[in-house]
């Protein structure tokens, strides 16, 4: 099995004055699930539906298992799943006989539609509401039946398009959990989403688009780690301040600065630095900190900083407290990604520059 399932290359599509897709890449390897994050009109839809073989790219080129989604779309739709945005279930049938329909629909013989959807419906714990009709179900229970109908001819690619947007929590849960039983069964998963914390549930990978245009690819620990981890250090005796500034200074290789208090200290670090490193050099210079905290931004923040919705504060930071260090290293995975500590999104670097 080759190692990449899809790749796109400068995808662009225009509708009228919208420039949806300004050059978009993109790279899914076999097995994995990855996240196209991006706000409203960012072109995730566009995206999946050029991917898909639903609409044509006006530039670029992408493929699916080694075939063209342009010159070679049956063969991509042969490979592919796909479950839009809004579902494309009949209320007036049952949950069973929708997923019939679908077999039908993808040539099936009628004995192979109806062991297929038996076995899907309790593979994905739908089977006690298999003889119901959808428009009784709830709006989770519809999404899943959703999702299930698009693995009637077990895609080896699925995509999903904003699978949980509109879901309470435990429906969310719910379709998280069948998406990540979907994925051991051995499918691969490219799915867009609104949702930060999906994208970090869910994705080894996160592509955040905005007007048409990647502008960070990473995974989630490497996006957080790339805008920078911030260390904080409150003293026990404020007049140690100008001492401790100089010291974790040193200790972080860029310049700290006094905090709110007197009694506070803080500054930029990189994210592989461990709170006991600080605390000792802090000892040794006789200065005692009462508590360091370093700060992993979170995804919302990296998603606000590079989106340029919002200032890019870091007000509801992850914390970490105490000991150990920013997560489990840095080193787990390359990212693409403005690597200044103060995200500036004019400074992100252009698509072509990020690919590899
Ligand atoms: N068929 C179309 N005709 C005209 N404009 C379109 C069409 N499809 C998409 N657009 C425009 O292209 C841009 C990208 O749309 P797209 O649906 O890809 O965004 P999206 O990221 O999926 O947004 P959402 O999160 O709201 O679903 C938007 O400005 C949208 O209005
Ligand atoms: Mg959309």
């Amino acid at each position: 099995m080759p190692e990449t399932l899809l790749e796109a290359e400068g995808l662009r599509k225009r509708f009228g004055a919208t420039q949806a897709l300004d050059g978009v890449d993109l790279t899914v390897p076999n097995g994995a699930i990855i996240g196209l994050l991006g706000p409203n009109g960012a072109g995730k839809t566009t995206m999946l539906r050029i991917l898909s073989t639903l609409t044509r790219p006006d530039a670029g080129r992408a493929r699916v298992a080694g075939f063209d989604v342009v010159r070679d779309a049956a063969r991509v739709r042969a490979t592919i799943g796909l479950a839009g945005q809004s579902a494309a279930l009949d209320e007036k049938l049952t949950g069973y006989e929708n997923l019939l329909m679908f077999g039908r629909l993808s040539r099936l013989r009628e004995r192979d539609a109806k062991a297929r959807a038996a076995g899907l419906l309790e593979h994905y714990d739908l089977a006690g509401a298999a003889g119901r009709l959808v428009s009784t179900y709830s709006g989770g229970m519809r999404r899943r039946l959703d999702l299930i109908s698009s693995l009637i001819v077990a895609p080896r690619l699925l995509f999903l398009d904003e699978p949980t947007t509109g879901l309470d929590p435990r429906s969310r849960n719910e379709i998280w959990e069948t998406v990540r039983q979907l994925v051991a069964d051995g499918t691969t998963v490219l799915l867009t989403t609104q949702y930060l914390e999906e994208a970090d549930q869910l994705a080894d990978r996160i592509t955040i688009v905005n007007h048409g245009r990647v502008v960070a690819d990473g995974t989630s620990h490497a996006l957080k780690a790339a805008i920078g981890t911030r260390v904080r250090v409150v003293l026990r005796d404020g007049a140690d301040q100008a001492r401790a500034v100089r010291l974790l200074s040193a200790a972080t290789g860029s310049p700290a600065h006094a905090g709110a208090t007197a009694h506070e200290v803080e500054g930029a670090c990189d994210p592989t630095l461990r709170i006991p490193a600080i605390v000792r050099e802090l000892d040794d210079a006789g200065v005692v900190a009462e508590d360091v905290t370093l700060q992993t931004p979170s995804l919302d923040e990296v998603f606000l900083a590079l989106t340029g919705s919002g200032s890019g504060g870091r007000s509801g930071g992850a914390g970490e407290s105490g000991s150990g260090g920013a997560g489990d290293g840095a080193g787990d995975g390359s990212h693409n990604f403005v690597s200044a500590p103060t995200p500036d999104p004019t400074t992100v670097p252009s698509p072509e520059s990020l690919s590899r």
